[in-house]
């Protein structure tokens, strides 16, 4: 502070003295010094009294209009320089933490999008991992009966086996940043391969009727056989009675109203339905209204998130008491 006020006063005096360019330009550096000494602005404004008290010191007639005009040049050089020098801290301090906040964001994002796609594993390999311990438990009784376990029951265990090795592939997929392009696949097909897939692994049976089974679209069998897997068992979960699997092919014609064709996949139940307020909800991650421990509310947000990776869309109807339908519309691949 000291040394500022030496620099000011010798700074004021020289151009108190010669009126020269250059004494201003150096009372403008030393309000950038300040600035960057952390020297309040009240301080540096103080220095202007202490200088002036200084000259009168020295004899300098600081009454004098001359005199008056020279020295208020001199602190205007040194208030603007310090002041701009202030705004400019303040700009790069704000952008500072602008990009401290915008970091933390990302890495807010990160977890989540981490979170998420752990549980959605977790979820993945959980409903495979059902029925496998379902059918084990039936073959050691059998085997305690000296009875031979079931050739169907072993070839569940299979299918859910081969099933969590596609789940696992897009895990390591995704661990290698590799997107995983979907494939060709003849929709209609894949549905009745996944349907006799998951058929023997849930509690109540379901029709399928599949009227196009050889239109293609972009999709992965896996993945298909993991949306069919959440939608039918939460069919089951809403106390259906009654749930039909349907596919067909719409749009593409005058009849479709201009529409290029569409893959339509429906799963129909008729069980408790959804209020509007849970249908708002249902396909957001970890939205359940089952029991805690029960369900992670992440069935419906996995199934969104595939149909949406494959440029389809998911439509979700419900009504209390009557029932419920998703339909899973798929672009149909051209050429
Ligand atoms: N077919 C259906 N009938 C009635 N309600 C449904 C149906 N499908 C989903 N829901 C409602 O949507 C909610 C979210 O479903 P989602 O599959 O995302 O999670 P969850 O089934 O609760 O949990 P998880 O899938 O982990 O078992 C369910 O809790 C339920 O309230
Ligand atoms: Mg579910």
């Amino acid at each position: 502070m000291n040394s500022l006020l030496q620099r000011y006063t010798a700074g004021m005096a020289r151009y108190v003295a010669t009126a020269a360019e250059a004494p201003l330009l150096d009372i403008e550096e030393l309000g950038r010094l300040a600035i960057t000494d952390d020297i309040s602005l009240d301080e540096i404004a103080g220095l202007h009294e202490g200088a002036a008290l200084a000259l009168t010191d020295q004899g300098v007639p600081i009454n004098e209009p001359e005199i008056i005009r020279r020295m208020s040049a001199c602190l205007s050089a040194l208030m603007v320089s310090a002041a701009v020098a202030y705004r400019t801290k303040i700009d790069l301090l704000e952008q500072h933490r602008q990009e401290e906040r915008d970091r933390t964001e990302r890495d807010r994002q990160r977890l989540e999008t981490l979170g998420q796609f752990v549980g959605s594993v977790a979820h993945e390999l959980n409903n495979l991992l059902q029925p496998v311990r379902g059918m084990t438990e039936i073959m050691v009784a059998d085997l305690a009966e000296q009875r031979p376990p079931e050739r169907a029951d072993l070839e569940v265990i299979e299918g859910c086996a081969i099933q969590a090795v596609s789940v696992i592939q897009g895990i390591l997929g995704y661990v290698r940043r590799e997107t995983i392009a979907p494939q060709r696949l003849a929709f209609g097909a894949a549905v009745a391969t996944a349907c006799t897939f998951i058929r023997p692994m849930l509690r109540e049976p379901f029709e399928v009727a599949i009227r196009d089974r050889d239109s293609e679209v972009l999709a992965r069998q896996g993945e298909l056989t993991q949306i069919l897997l959440n939608l039918l068992q939460n069919a089951v979960q809403a106390g259906a009675t009654h749930i039909r699997v349907e596919v067909d092919r719409i749009g593409g014609d005058w009849r479709g109203g201009g529409q290029p064709p569409r893959m339509r996949l429906r799963v129909t139940d008729n069980g408790q339905g959804m209020s509007a307020a849970v249908a708002a909800r249902a396909l957001d991650p970890y939205f359940t209204t089952k029991a805690s421990g029960q369900g992670t509310g992440l069935g419906l947000a996995i199934v969104r998130s595939i149909v949406l990776g494959w440029s389809g869309d998911l439509e979700l109807e419900s009504e209390p008491e009557r029932g419920t339908t998703l339909t899973l519309l798929l672009p149909v691949a051209i050429g």
